[in-house]
């Protein structure tokens, strides 16, 4: 494929960027698409290092400099994604909640990972919650961001059988490495112009 023909995606994190690395990883050879920024609402995170240790460019925009001012973060992202022409936008771990007019602005364009088989456990703690419930599994969902929380169109899931004994830390770990292979492959099928949804494992 033709360089100009590839994909942009930008990337955007809060924390490790161990999902991000997975994507970034994956966007190589015969791939449709190649990272184009890796985006911090957070100046520590441990994400931004990786990333530029792969050579990707990177951007913060501290969320906490904004008082607030859900309006003000997102036009500051915008102008950062604008001068990185991604074509999609990934979540991996990207941990604040964003207004319907950043998601409908990216609509059908802006995927993100949650560790939850959704519709189940939106928000937090999910790993937790699916302990809490008595679930005999939990799992991992990408799914097309809209202005629902946590709630858009799912394009992939890989479940991870419940333990006896897991903690929501046990659960996490496992449920992470399924993360980072669903997630690139839900890419690699979005990138291509394919929303079937992907079945793992
Ligand atoms: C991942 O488990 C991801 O699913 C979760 O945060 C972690 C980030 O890890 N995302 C959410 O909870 C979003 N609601 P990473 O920074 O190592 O990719």
């Amino acid at each position: 494929m033709r360089a100009d023909a590839r994909k942009r995606v930008a990337i955007l994190i809060s924390g490790s960027g161990s999902n991000m690395v997975t994507l970034a990883k994956s966007m190589t050879g015969d791939h449709p698409a190649r990272p184009c920024l890796v985006l911090s609402n957070r100046p520590d995170a441990g994400g931004l290092d990786k990333a530029k240790a792969l050579g990707i460019p990177t951007a913060v925009v501290d969320h906490q400099d904004f008082k607030g001012d859900r309006e003000a973060f997102e036009n500051a992202l915008n102008t950062a994604l604008d001068e990185a022409r991604p074509d999609i936008l990934c979540l991996a771990g990207f941990m604040r909640i964003l207004t319907p007019v950043f998601t409908g602005h990216w609509a059908g364009r802006c995927l993100n990972i949650h560790p939850s088989l959704l519709p189940k456990y939106k928000g937090l703690h999910t790993h937790q919650r699916a302990l809490d419930a008595g679930d005999a599994e939990a799992g991992c969902s990408v799914h097309e961001v809209t202005a629902e929380l946590d709630g858009g169109p799912i394009l992939g899931q890989a479940r991870v059988p419940i333990q006896p004994g897991d903690t929501a830390d046990t659960l996490a770990a496992r449920v992470l490495v399924q993360e980072h292979l669903l997630y690139p492959a839900v890419l690699r099928r979005f990138t291509a112009g394919d929303r079937t949804p992907v079945t793992l494992p």
